[in-house]
Order: C-alpha cells, then sequence, then structure tokens
C-alpha cells in the first residue's frame, strides 16, 4: 500500500513544511504556503511525491504505433454548446465551464443533461435536490435518465460515478466539492486542485467526460487557481450581462478543436433557447436616425454578427470629463478618443463620453474601432449616421484605418442584411471585387478622412 501524508509547500520556493507556517522561512514571502498530499509508494527507499498515488510512468511511444480511438465525441442535443467544444463533447475529457453568479451556467448545464438523450450524472453542490427538480420543471418535460446527485465528497461522487456508468458528468460547482484527504475547506486553493485532479483521473480512466463549473472572481479569474485552466481539457466562458437576454458561451481553452467558435443563446423563462441566426439581434429597430450611433460589421468567432455601438458626447460638468464604456475596454476607448483630438481635431478633451454596445454584450473585435469612432463624432457634432450604414476596420494611433481579417464575410453579411454602404480599410480591398456583393464599399486610408465621407452630402 501507498502511504500518503499532508504537508504544506510554498507556492514561490517550494520549501515543504509539515505545519502551516505565515511567512515562508525560506524565501520569506507571506501567505505562501497551500497544503498538499504526498504519497510514498510501497516498499522502503520510495521517494515522497506529489499527488494522491503514484501512478506508474507511461514508456515512449513511436508516434505511427499511437491509435486514435478513444477519442469519440459525443453530441449533446445543444447544437451551441457542440459547436463551441469543436463538434460534441470528447470521451474522457475534463471541460470547465466558468462565468459570473446568475449567468445561467446551472441552467445550461441541467439543460443539457435533460435534453441529451443520455444517461447523466449531475452531481450539485449548490441546490437542493427540490430546487434542482423546480429548476427541471421550468425547461422541460422529466427524463428518466437524468440522476441528480447533492454530493459534495469528491470521493464518494467518484464512487457513484463507478457505480452508475453515466455518460457525462456534471460537477456543479468545483468550488463546492472537496476530498476527504486534505482539511482545508472547500473552494480554497488546494480543495480545488486536488478535486479537479481526482476528477480528471476518474474521467481518463473510464472516458466518461465531466463538465465541471467554476464561478469567476470579481476580476475575472476562474475563482481559486488560474491552475484549474491547465490542468482541464477546454476552458469555456459563459458571459452576458445579467440585465439582457442573451448569453454568449466562448472557448478560451481547447485541445480539440479550435477556440474561436461561440454559441450565442437567449435567456427565457423556461431556459436558455439557441440563437442559430444571431446577426440582425443586435440592431435596434428604431423609427428615424438618431444621432450617436453607427452600427459594426463584426466577427464573433468564426460568425459575422452586426452590432450597434452608441455613443453619447455631452459637455463636461465637473473639472475632469467623465469616461465610461460598457462591453467595450475603457482603456481603447480613451485611445480612440486621444487619436480623434489629435488626428482629427475634434475637441473630446471638454467633454464626459459614454459609450455602450448594443444587448449588454462584450466585444473584443478591433473591426469595431470605426464604428466607434463613427458614433463618437456622430455625437459630438450631432449629425446621425444614417441607419443603412455599416463599419468595419481598426484605428491605429496615428489615425491610419487598418485592414481586419476576413472582411469579405463582413461585407457579404452587412449586404445581405440591406445595408447600403460599409466603410473599410483601403488596405483591405486586395482581391476584392468590390461591385459582387451589391453593397457601396466606401473605403478610408486616414481618420481625417472619415468625417467628409460620413456627412459629405449633408
Ligand atoms: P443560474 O443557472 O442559477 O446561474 P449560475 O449557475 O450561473 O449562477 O441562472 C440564474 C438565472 O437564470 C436566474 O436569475 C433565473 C434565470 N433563469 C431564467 O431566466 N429562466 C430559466 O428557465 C431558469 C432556469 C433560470
Ligand atoms: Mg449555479
Amino acid at each position: 500500500m501507498a502511504r500518503t501524508k499532508k504537508v504544506f509547500i510554498c507556492s514561490n520556493c517550494g520549501t515543504t513544511s509539515p505545519k502551516w507556517v505565515g511567512k515562508c522561512h525560506s524565501c520569506g514571502e507571506w501567505n505562501t504556503y497551500v497544503e498538499e498530499i504526498i504519497t510514498r509508494p510501497s516498499g522502503s527507499g520510495g521517494k515522497w511525491q506529489a499527488g494522491i498515488e503514484k501512478v506508474r510512468g507511461p514508456v515512449p511511444t513511436l508516434l505511427p504505433d499511437i491509435k486514435v480511438g478513444n477519442t469519440s465525441r459525443m453530441e449533446t442535443s445543444d447544437a451551441e454548446l457542440d459547436r463551441v467544444l469543436g463538434g460534441g463533447v470528447v470521451g474522457g475529457s475534463l471541460v470547465l465551464i466558468g462565468g459570473q453568479p446568475g449567468i445561467g451556467k446551472s441552467t445550461l448545464l441541467l439543460q443539457v443533461a435533460i435534453q441529451a438523450g443520455v444517461k447523466v450524472l449531475y452531481v450539485s453542490g449548490e441546490e437542493s435536490e427540490e430546487q434542482i427538480k423546480m429548476r427541471a420543471s421550468r425547461i422541460g418535460p422529466d427524463t428518466d435518465r437524468c440522476y441528480i446527485y447533492t454530493e459534495t465528497n469528491v470521493e464518494q461522487i467518484i464512487q457513484q460515478a463507478k457505480q452508475l456508468q453515466p455518460q457525462l458528468i456534471v460537477i456543479d460547482s468545483i468550488q463546492t466539492v472537496f476530498s476527504s484527504q486534505l482539511d482545508s475547506v472547500p473552494g480554497s486553493v488546494s480543495q480545488v486542485r486536488e478535486s479537479a485532479y481526482l476528477l480528471q483521473r476518474f474521467a481518463k480512466a473510464s472516458n466518461i467526460p465531466v463538465v465541471i463549473i467554476g464561478h469567476i472572481t470579481k476580476d475575472g479569474n476562474i475563482a481559486g487557481p488560474k491552475l484549474l485552466e491547465h490542468t482541464v481539457d477546454a476552458v469555456l466562458q459563459f458571459e452576458g450581462d445579467r440585465n439582457y437576454i442573451y448569453r454568449l458561451l466562448r472557448s478560451t481553452k481547447n485541445r480539440f478543436g479550435a477556440t474561436n467558435e461561440i454559441g450565442i443563446y437567449e435567456m427565457h423563462a423556461n431556459g436558455l433557447r439557441e440563437v442559430s441566426n444571431p446577426s440582425e439581434l443586435l440592431l435596434t429597430q428604431k423609427e428615424e436616425d438618431l444621432s450617436g450611433s453607427a452600427v459594426a460589421a463584426t466577427l464573433e468567432g468564426r460568425r459575422p454578427m452586426l452590432i450597434e455601438t452608441q455613443a453619447l458626447v455631452s459637455t463636461a460638468v465637473y473639472g475632469t470629463p467623465q469616461r465610461s464604456a460598457t462591453g467595450f475596454d475603457l482603456r481603447r476607448l480613451s485611445m480612440l478618443l486621444a487619436v480623434l483630438e489629435k488626428r482629427g481635431g475634434f475637441p473630446f478633451a471638454q467633454n464626459d463620453v459614454f459609450l455602450n454596445m448594443a444587448g449588454g454584450l462584450k466585444v473584443d473585435d478591433p473591426a469595431i474601432d470605426l464604428a466607434i469612432v463613427s458614433a463618437l463624432i456622430s455625437s459630438l457634432e450631432d449629425i446621425a449616421v444614417p441607419s443603412n450604414y455599416c463599419f468595419a476596420a481598426e484605428v491605429g494611433l496615428s489615425g491610419e484605418i487598418r485592414a481586419v481579417n476576413q472582411i469579405e464575410q463582413r461585407i457579404q453579411e452587412a449586404g445581405r442584411l440591406g445595408f447600403e454602404k460599409i466603410f473599410i480599410s483601403k488596405f483591405n480591398t486586395k482581391g476584392l471585387d468590390l461591385q459582387q456583393y451589391g453593397i457601396e464599399i466606401v473605403t478610408l486610408g486616414k481618420i481625417e478622412t472619415l468625417y467628409r465621407k460620413l456627412f459629405e452630402e449633408f
């Protein structure tokens, strides 16, 4: 029998101590000691090693001799989730879904558990059976293939999973489960890490995929250790604004597929609904053209999406003008304002600036820059951008309008949705037949020309 014991290890320098200490006597850092389990294999003379049990090491294998066969994918009945995962969940993989509290992680996975049509073990340490039942009845009719298990001891969970042999396991959430081998409280660094490690070993050994939910801290990290992101095979982020109905599922890491796919959902009273054609969603319907808004032809993952950006520029009441951005990086907004001020001579320094993305989404596609700049100028000058114009280009520090990727897709989508003019970078036209899209393409080289081209007919 292997022997195990507990030690505390300094996460800075690796010194061990049998007891927790506040200050490391070796490197002098404070609060770096975390609890770990170490194991010594049976027989004498073995070394103490990290982890619960020493696994026999693998032997080197020639590449052609490696058989591919057990990376089978299972479709989950949720087309958006499957797409984000790269075509279904891979057998034996460990998937982490992160997101802020209340965004809908439990709803998403319970929905998958109910609708997947395979035997699922849904482990919840957050809600009682009745609460889950109530939620499930909002989502859909009962199924006799979904088992609810309100246990938080990871050894027990694995024990049950071995008996039940489900085809998918959901852990809601990793912060509530704990290993009885450690004394620290659930949610602590060592517990989260140990539980994830045990679940991963179980998943690999049994070839059952395990999806774990992780909460996100205020600064956007998956709570507890970032370390978890290294352990798991795929990391998905579930994001959106709780006050809006749209939710985005984005993959930030995927060992079995690309990370540029996103899934889009709408949250309804009876669960999440997939949005298969998102591009029109984020355009607000309005009767007349209003100043301060411009439409950007962005790409989310590989899907084109037209998003309305709104800016409000008003005279600053206080000495220091306010800048506020929802769904867009505030520092990038400051940069765009500085470029407009310096290169275009627009006086933003005395004005408060507010920026908003429709639908409460977060956009980090650089192609949105030109729409934002146009919305800002439009609000400052109080001239409306016609609602059948849209924009797709990045703005550089010296005011140059830069090319963006997959411009063709953006133009096509804008044309399909009935836009009449799209403003792009003049460096983006290589190999493009500007006539074939059924939409007028206006090319720009510098920010200085934007105003003229945009408002020249007024
Ligand atoms: P939840 O899945 O509990 O969030 P998380 O697990 O990420 O913390 O979702 C919470 C919100 O979703 C809650 O405010 C209610 C709402 N909701 C709906 O709008 N429709 C539904 O069908 C369900 C089940 C929840
Ligand atoms: Mg939850």
